[in-house]
C-alpha cells in the first residue's frame, strides 16, 4: 500500500460518495486559481464533517480556519433553516475567496467569516450562545488554546473535531516539530479532560497520513 493507492482510493470514494458537485468543485477551482494552498479536507472527509453535524443536529457551528471555504460549505450544508456557522480566518485573501465560494453555494445567509487571528476573535463570541459543533483546523501551534476555547463555547452534547492530529506520525517522534508537539498537547488535554469523551482516528488518503480527534462534551 502506497500513498498513490491512498489517493486513487480517495478519488474512487469521492466519485462514489460525492460525485460532481458544482459548488464544491468550483470552490476548489477558485481556491486553486487564487493560489491558496491545497490543504482543504478531502471530499470524503468533508462529507464526514457534514454527517457529524447532521447526526448532532447542529444549529450553531464554529470553524477555526476557513481557507477557501471548502469545509465551511460541507458543514453549512448540514445546518437547518435559521442555523448559523461562524468561521474564523486570519488571511483576508483566503476569507475573500471563501466568501465568494460560500455565496456561490447559496449559503451566504447562514455563514459569517470573521477576519483576524482566531485567538482575538474567540473571546468576542457570546458565551451565552454555545456551539453544537466546533471544527479546529487553523495554525497548528495554537490548537491547545483552541481546544480550551471550544470547551468554553460549547455545552453537553456538543462535538469538537480537530484536524491534522497525526501529522504523518510525527506526533510520536522523540523530538516532534512544533506542530506535532502542539497536537500532542491538544490530544493530551482532550484525553485528560473530564468534560470530554475523546477518540482519535488515523486517516490515509489524498492528504497522506494524518488523523482527526473527535470529542463529545459530557
Ligand atoms: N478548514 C479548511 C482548511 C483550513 S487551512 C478546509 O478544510 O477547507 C488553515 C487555515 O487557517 C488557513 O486558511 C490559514 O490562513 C488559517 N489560519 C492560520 N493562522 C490562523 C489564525 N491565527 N487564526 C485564524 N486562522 C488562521
Ligand atoms: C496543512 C494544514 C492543514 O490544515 C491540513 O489539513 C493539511 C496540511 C499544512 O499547513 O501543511
Ligand atoms: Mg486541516
Amino acid at each position: 500500500m502506497t500513498p498513490e493507492t491512498w489517493t486513487a482510493v480517495d478519488d474512487y470514494l469521492g466519485g462514489l460518495l460525492v460525485g460532481a458537485d458544482a459548488a464544491l468543485d468550483k470552490a476548489l477551482q477558485a481556491s486553486d486559481a487564487a493560489q491558496l494552498p491545497a490543504i482543504a479536507v478531502s471530499a470524503p472527509q468533508g462529507k464526514f464533517l457534514h454527517l457529524l453535524a447532521r447526526i448532532r443536529g447542529a444549529k450553531r457551528i464554529l470553524e477555526i480556519g476557513t481557507l477557501g471555504g471548502y469545509s465551511t460549505i460541507w458543514l453549512a450544508r448540514a445546518l437547518p433553516d435559521g442555523g448559523r456557522l461562524i468561521s474564523l480566518e486570519f488571511e483576508p485573501r483566503h476569507a475573500e475567496v471563501a466568501r465568494q465560494n460560500v455565496a456561490r453555494a447559496g449559503l451566504a445567509d447562514r455563514v459569517e467569516i470573521r477576519i483576524g487571528p482566531a485567538i482575538d476573535a474567540l473571546p468576542a463570541l457570546p458565551a451565552g450562545e454555545p456551539f453544537d459543533l466546533v471544527f479546529i483546523d487553523a495554525d497548528k501551534p495554537s490548537t491547545p488554546d483552541y481546544v480550551r476555547w471550544a470547551l468554553k463555547l460549547t455545552r453537553p452534547g456538543s462535538v469538537i473535531v480537530v484536524d491534522n492530529v497525526i501529522r504523518k506520525g510525527e506526533v510520536i517522534a522523540d523530538r516532534p516539530d512544533a506542530n506535532a508537539a502542539a497536537m500532542r498537547e491538544a490530544m493530551g488535554l482532550m484525553a485528560r479532560e473530564p468534560r470530554l469523551t475523546t477518540t482519535v482516528i488515523q486517516t490515509v488518503g489524498s492528504k497522506g497520513y494524518d488523523g482527526f480527534a473527535i470529542a463529545l462534551v459530557n
